[in-house]
């Protein structure tokens, strides 16, 4: 195949001349393939001086080619590399000509105005009629390398929001954190006072005003679940829930959670089913904090199943024990499930309303179980039902234990 280059020097590969008209043919089509290039293409002889300068070079640099053509290619470069003592060849193919360099990388280019600016060049030689000739192919980078500035700067912006973001919202659940044990202690104060007024106006026969004082009671202990949630979120968040390790046999656990949860199955006429495999033995946990993470998850399927059927399974699976809470109540769609697990999420807006809540129970859970290495997963259709399913090692300090999502 004839190159470019033999084309531009008017001769076929093998450095014979050919008919005129041939010849001028292949001159045109060279000079429209050059002046067609998005790139700037600019030949040099061995002394520097530019012979070719095509469209592009003329856009990126600034000059028209009648300017340039005959300079030396000094005049195309920023001052560091015009100060060099020798030519510009020199410095890129310093001891053998004959040795073809494909791209050479960034430099810095000068345009007629005396704008440096950044520009990838390529140079590559041939030897033609006796005489080497350099190919430049030069692209102007600016716009990539402000580009890529500002992606920089932008990621530095970005670390910085982030880092402003994660103390703000440390120094929120530190607060948080505060606050609700501060709230606690008054709020358990109202509780046990009310408990006593109770047992007082029995005593005295003033039993009418029992109903008012159990609504305190209610109202009040509701309200202690709600701080103890914000509180529990707001120590995962700063990184200060700890892990209480004990060793408990889990059959009597489920026996106890069971036991509690009963008036909640029965509120909405629910019965539960519980299958407790033979062997679960014991365990080396946070017992609170898988008793609240069963509490939530049977809690839910009490709450959102009516006149249906509650499980609950345990099994322990060689070193870890599953538990597993299904129902067949309202269910969710994909999307609801999408949204699962995420603070203050409930599956859509009027579940508050309807079944109370403040979407914080699964979440908090779910963390509980990842801090002691496990996880809750969760499967369900809409109009059938859920199945929530927990997996912790048996052993929590022999599992690898994770920070929570
Ligand atoms: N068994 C279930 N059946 C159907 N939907 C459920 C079930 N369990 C959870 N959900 C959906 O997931 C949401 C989040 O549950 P989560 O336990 O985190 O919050 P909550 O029960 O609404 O409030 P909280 O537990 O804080 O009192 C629920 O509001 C409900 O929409
Ligand atoms: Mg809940």
């Amino acid at each position: 195949m004839t190159s470019e280059t033999d084309l531009l020097a008017g001769q076929n590969g093998c450095g014979e001349s050919m008919p005129l008209a041939r010849q001028h043919l292949q001159e045109a089509l060279a000079r429209a393939i050059l002046d067609m290039a998005a790139d700037g293409i600019i030949t040099i002889d061995q002394n520097d001086t530019i012979e070719t300068f095509n469209t592009a070079a003329e856009s990126i640099f600034g000059y028209p080619a009648q300017d340039v053509i005959g300079q030396s290619v000094n005049l195309l470069m920023a001052a560091p590399y015009q100060e060099q003592q020798h030519g510009f060849q020199a410095r890129f193919f310093p001891n053998n000509p004959s040795k073809i360099l494909g791209l050479y990388g960034e430099v810095e280019g000068r345009r007629s105005d005396g704008a440096c600016f950044p520009m990838e060049l390529g140079i590559s030689n041939l030897h033609v009629d006796g005489r080497w000739l350099f190919i430049m192919v030069v692209r102007d980078i600016s716009e990539r390398k402000r580009a890529e500035q500002q992606l920089r700067e932008m990621n530095v912006a970005l670390a910085q929001a982030r880092d402003q973001a994660l103390e703000a919202s440390q120094a929120k659940s530190g607060f948080l954190a505060n606050m609700s044990h501060e709230l606690r202690t008054p709020l358990n104060a109202i509780i046990g006072y009310s408990e006593m007024l109770q047992d007082d106006v029995e005593d005295r026969g003033l039993s009418d005003l029992v109903p008012d004082l159990k609504k305190i009671q209610t109202a009040g202990r509701h309200l202690l679940t709600l701080i103890n949630n914000v509180l529990d979120l707001s120590k995962i968040e700063a990184g200060k829930m700890e892990l209480c390790l004990e060793h408990f046999d889990v059959a009597g656990l489920v026996r106890e959670v069971t036991d509690t949860i009963e008036p909640l199955v029965q509120k909405n006429a629910n019965t539960l089913a519980v299958s407790c495999g033979a062997d679960l033995g014991r365990m080396h946990a946070d017992v609170t904090k898988v008793r609240q993470s069963l509490f939530n998850l049977l809690g839910n399927a009490c709450k959102f199943t009516k006149g249906g059927e509650i499980g609950l399974r345990v099994e322990r699976r060689s070193e870890a024990l599953v538990f597993r809470v299904s129902d067949t109540g309202i269910g969710m769609t994909p999307e609801q499930m999408k949204r699962l697990f995420q603070d203050f999420t409930q599956a859509d807006g009027s579940t508050s309303r309807k079944y109370g809540g403040t979407g914080l129970g699964l979440s908090i859970s779910r963390r509980f179980c990842q801090l002691m290495g496990g996880d809750i997963s969760v499967e369900s259709t809409a109009g059938k039902g859920s199945i929530f399913t927990i997996e912790l090692p048996a052993d929590v300090t022999k599992a690898a234990v994770r920070t929570p999502e």
